[in-house]
């Protein structure tokens, strides 16, 4: 098993990662709740493969479980299944003193986060991510939301999990195109901090390869996070970085009203463009558009779009919420592994576009 430990003001907790740590779950939680009552929320798919395991391994270490399922999807982070959520939580009785835990990818985990984080003002939750965007990403930093009709993520806030427990191999039901889709977000973490990552995830051979070496990339992913978080909690400067790619990936899924790409072929995308534009200006060492290009390629991920130009994205950029004042902040590389901030006039945007 190993370990991270997250200290940020007023709370710590720990992330575990393990294979096969989901058949001993029961035993897990009695280091960190010492109540009977659990709530899950999980989605329709996960329940369908993982829900008898969960039950009985919770109900043999004896505790008594409610359960709310929502459809897997974007369209359920919506305040239409959040007020579902709460009635379950009502009918279940859940109090401040019993533990939800949200066992998913993002979608269970943000909206179930936010549930969480609402009801009764906040009851602790446990994150069980089983995607590989949710094991790598979403599942750390407390970040949770669900998206309104105008937007997505317009609604959330800053909660943290009691803790957090990853079973990598529940990773080997995740379909090809979710597992390749996370693989984006992994490849960011390479390509802004972490070079040897990026090439280790440019190295392996085939899915097999990179499953079988999943746990240590996870936790090489979280730690980077961690770090992040832990100085920057509440994403008022460095904890953008971990956008690298996004501002011009949100604009492509938004752009086509996220039914092409998903979150993760947008960042696939946003990176190689960026990265191409910042070569161009001499900021970024000349091949690593390249490299980004390559490992895409190998992950089966998109790197340009069709028929989109420069001011289509500048565009929807413009009233993008991380755009403040006059000004916003773009993630650059240097190099592979090596990123910066910078704030530019959104007048000079075109340049890095
Ligand atoms: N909070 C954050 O910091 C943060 C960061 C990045 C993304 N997100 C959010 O994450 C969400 C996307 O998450 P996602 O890509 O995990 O999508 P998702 O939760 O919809 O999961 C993708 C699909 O995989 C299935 N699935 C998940 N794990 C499985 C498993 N082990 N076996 C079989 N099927 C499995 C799900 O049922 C679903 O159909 C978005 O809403 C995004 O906004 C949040």
């Amino acid at each position: 098993m190993k370990n991270i430990k997250v200290n940020i003001p007023d709370k710590n907790y720990e992330i575990k990662i393990e294979n096969g740590c989901l058949n001993k779950i029961g035993e897990m939680i009695k280091n960190i709740y010492d109540g009977k009552k659990l709530f899950i929320i999980t989605d329709r798919n996960l329940q369908r493969i993982y829900g008898e395991l969960l039950n009985n391994n919770l109900k043999s270490s004896g505790y008594e479980v409610g359960m709310h399922v929502i459809e897997p999807g974007e369209t359920s982070k919506s305040l239409k299944e959040l007020e579902k959520i709460y009635s379950s939580l009502v009918h279940y009785n859940i109090t401040r003193s019993d533990l939800i835990i949200t066992f998913g990818g993002g979608v269970v985990g943000d909206l179930g986060g936010f549930a969480a984080s609402t009801f009764l003002r906040g009851v602790p939750y446990l994150q069980c991510p089983t995607s590989l965007l949710a094991q790598v990403d979403s599942s750390v930093g407390g970040k949770v939301a669900i998206d309104l009709e105008s937007g997505k993520n317009l609604v959330g806030s800053f909660y943290h999990p009691v803790a957090v427990f990853i079973d990598p191999e529940l990773l080997k039901t995740l379909p090809k195109t979710f597992l390749h889709d996370g693989m984006a977000e992994t490849i960011k973490y390479g390509a802004f901090k972490d070079e040897e990552l990026f090439n280790k995830l440019f190295n392996f051979n085939s899915d097999e390869d990179l499953l079988n070496n999943i746990e240590e990339i996870i936790y090489t992913c979280c730690d980077i996070k961690r770090n992040i978080v832990e100085r920057d909690e509440k994403d008022l400067g460095e904890r953008m970085i971990l956008n690298f790619g996004h501002t011009i990936g949100h604009g492509i899924e938004q752009y086509f009203n996220y039914t092409k790409y998903t979150h993760g072929e947008g960042v696939a995308i946003g990176m190689y463009w960026i990265t191409s534009k910042s070569e161009q200006l001499g900021i970024t060492e000349k091949g690593s558009a390249n490299k980004i290009k390559e490992i895409l390629i190998k992950y089966e991920l998109p790197w340009s779009v069709d028929n989109l130009t420069s001011n289509d994205i500048i565009d929807i950029i413009s009233r993008d919420k991380k755009k403040s004042r006059n000004n916003i902040s773009l993630i650059l590389l240097k190099s592979i592994g090596n990123a910066f901030i910078k704030e530019i006039d959104f007048n000079n945007i075109k340049e890095y576009i």
